[in-house]
């Protein structure tokens, strides 16, 4: 499974790319907001992204609400980088402008999806990434890796023709809260895990893995300590 970080701050994406795990980037609008940015500096944001993670797949979210806005957006989201993903949420406009886009060879992630008939409609549609959310079905008390596991079982029950040479169109676990979601994820067979920084970085840091550095620094001290 590819690791995705879920987030638009620079700072957290240059982070999680120094780890050297890094595949890709997930932006939405909220996660924009929480950086502070404007409108205006929308586009120029994902291309510092972009630039950044060059080769990684970044997904810029659409505002548009209809298909020719949707499409018009996709075409010029996809001018500012060569790595652009363009994220459409599933809806009746997305998936004319998705098929659109994929016929120009624009990449499409198609997100906020909650369901297996709405995964195989991006599929079908020419999504390269499809992104079934998990912890908003928890949020209301659902089971969100079950919902996960439906998505991955419906879409790799075929194979679509669109990206099929580059192995897409691939799964993206998305509304990840915790470590134990990543492995759900993975269990599962999940392509890629879009993950938050923070939680990311508890996939590293272990509790007892903490605990035992801790403890060998402390032998390793004890033996510098005979020696001298
Ligand atoms: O990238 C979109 C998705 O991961 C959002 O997650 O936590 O807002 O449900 P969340």
């Amino acid at each position: 499974m590819k690791f995705f970080i879920d987030t638009a701050n620079l700072e957290e994406i240059e982070t999680a790319k120094s780890w050297g795990v890094l595949a890709g980037v997930t932006t939405n609008p909220s996660l924009y907001a929480k950086t502070g940015g404007k409108l205006s500096g929308f586009e120029g944001h994902m291309q510092k992204i972009c630039k950044a993670c060059e080769g990684l797949a970044v997904s810029a979210e659409s505002q548009a609400k209809t298909t020719e806005g949707m499409i018009e957006d996709g075409r010029r989201l996809s001018a500012l980088a060569p790595n652009i993903v363009i994220k459409l949420p599933i809806c009746e406009e997305s998936l004319p402008a998705t098929r659109t886009l994929a016929e120009e060879g624009v990449r499409v992630n198609m997100t906020l999806v909650f369901s297996a008939p709405q995964a195989l409609l991006a599929a079908r549609a020419g999504a390269r990434y499809i992104s079934p959310f998990i912890g908003r079905f928890d949020d209301i008390g659902d089971d969100g890796t079950g919902q996960l596991e439906q998505v991955i079982r419906c879409v790799k029950n075929y194979k679509y023709g669109w990206w099929d040479e580059e192995g897409g169109p691939e799964i993206i676990a998305a509304s990840v809260r915790s470590v134990n979601h990543v492995t759900q994820a993975a269990l599962l067979g999940a392509d890629i895990a879009t993950v938050p920084f923070a939680t990311l970085r508890k996939c590293i840091r272990h509790p007892l893995t903490v605990e035992g550095r801790a403890k060998f620094d402390a032998d390793w001290a004890k033996v510098a300590g005979g020696q001298a």
